[in-house]
């Protein structure tokens, strides 16, 4: 059973008491899962200034105007550009650093999975890959400098934390034709996902990672499956069944952003915590889950909102030095892009 949604309610709005403003990045929010999050985080939060990438700077308008009236003393800018690209998410970085000393929240959940093949960006990488992996690596990289001047910073990743899988060792980018498939570059985001950030928590303590998986969330994720006649039956006869069974975009928001500020999946006290000092409360904090890695790694959680343990599938990758790997492996996708 899922962690009860009156708890995490409740903890969210204690958001409410932390006094000095929040400063947080969405990228992926201009829809889905992300929405709301950031719906949820606005309505909550006291003064936030918050960051919104969006490939569309006149489609996101509405979002900023809903935002507003949910909470008109936030600050809330779109920064336009598109992420499948990772000089965009570079550039997303770069405007970020320029004006903001620190970052209480980066919340990652930009992607998509598509039946119609791999997709392969200007840069020569495979858009669903770089939008679930490569990119929100690289904005978290550049954006630890910001994360570690926060009091409590989070890095949230929503995509499919403790289901990672085995890895075509040899190419790790799925470059070879033979080796893409949809599953294989969604067991690719999320594992290299995992290990990645399991390296950055080991050199940055003090920054608290997620990476959880959300479940079946009735998002417009499911309408972009496929495109043509494969498209409008999924549409019309699988997607409407998926709906049925899956959460609200509401309620994953909600516990998308209880991940981003409770104690239960912080290295500290939370988010919620640093109103509690201010108003002289306990916090009411929920006790602090396990990391992965015997503790030193990230707080992988499953669609229930519990600690989710793969250390069967992570544990070997690890003996094989999967993490260095994957690092120089992301490292050198990086500067090709250079
Ligand atoms: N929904 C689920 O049941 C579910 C389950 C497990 C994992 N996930 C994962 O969770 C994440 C969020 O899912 P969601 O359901 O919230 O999806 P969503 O509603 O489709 O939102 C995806 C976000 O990513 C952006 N995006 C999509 N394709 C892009 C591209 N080619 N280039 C740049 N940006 C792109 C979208 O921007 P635009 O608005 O501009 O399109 C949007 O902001 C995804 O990575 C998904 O794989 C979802």
């Amino acid at each position: 059973m899922a962690i009860d949604l009156q708890t995490v309610l409740n903890s969210n709005s204690r958001l409410a008491s932390v006094k000095t403003p929040l400063v947080a990045l969405f990228v992926g929010a201009t829809s889905g899962i992300g929405l709301g999050a950031l719906k949820e985080f606005a309505q909550h939060a006291t003064d936030p200034r918050v960051y919104i990438v969006a490939r569309n700077v006149k489609t996101a308008g509405s979002i900023v105007d809903e935002l507003r009236a949910l909470n008109p003393r936030g600050q809330y800018e779109i920064i336009e550009k598109n992420v499948s690209l990772i000089k965009d998410a570079e550039a997303v970085a770069e405007f970020v650093k320029a004006k903001e000393s620190s970052l209480d929240l980066l919340f990652l959940s930009v992607g998509f999975v598509s039946l119609d093949g791999r997709q392969d960006t200007t840069e020569g990488l495979d858009a669903s890959m770089t939008t679930r992996y490569y990119s929100r690596l690289r904005i978290s990289q550049l954006l630890l400098p910001l994360l570690n001047r926060a009091t409590s910073p989070h890095v949230v990743s929503i995509l499919a934390g403790g289901m990672e899988g085995s890895l075509q060792e040899d190419d790790l980018g799925l470059r070879q034709a033979r080796n893409w498939s949809v599953a294989r570059a969604s067991v690719h985001s999320a594992t290299m996902g995992t290990l990645a950030l399991e390296k950055l928590a080991a050199e940055n303590p003090h920054v608290s990672f997620v990476h959880a998986y959300p479940g079946m969330v009735s998002t417009p994720l499911f309408d972009r499956l496929a495109s043509g006649v494969a498209g409008l039956l999924l549409r019309w006869l699988v997607v409407p069944v998926i709906r049925l069974f899956s959460r609200s975009v509401a309620e994953a928001g909600q516990r998308s952003l209880f991940l981003a500020t409770s104690t239960r999946y912080s290295v500290d006290d939370g988010i919620v915590a640093l109103g509690a000092v201010q108003t002289g409360g306990s916090g009411g904090a929920l006790q602090r889950g396990a990391r992965s890695n015997g503790g030193k790694g990230i707080f992988l959680v499953n669609a229930s909102g519990y600690i989710a343990d793969n250390e069967k599938v992570l544990a070997p990758l690890r003996m094989k030095d999967m993490e260095r790997k994957v690092w120089e492996h992301t490292a050198a996708v990086f500067n090709s892009v250079r």
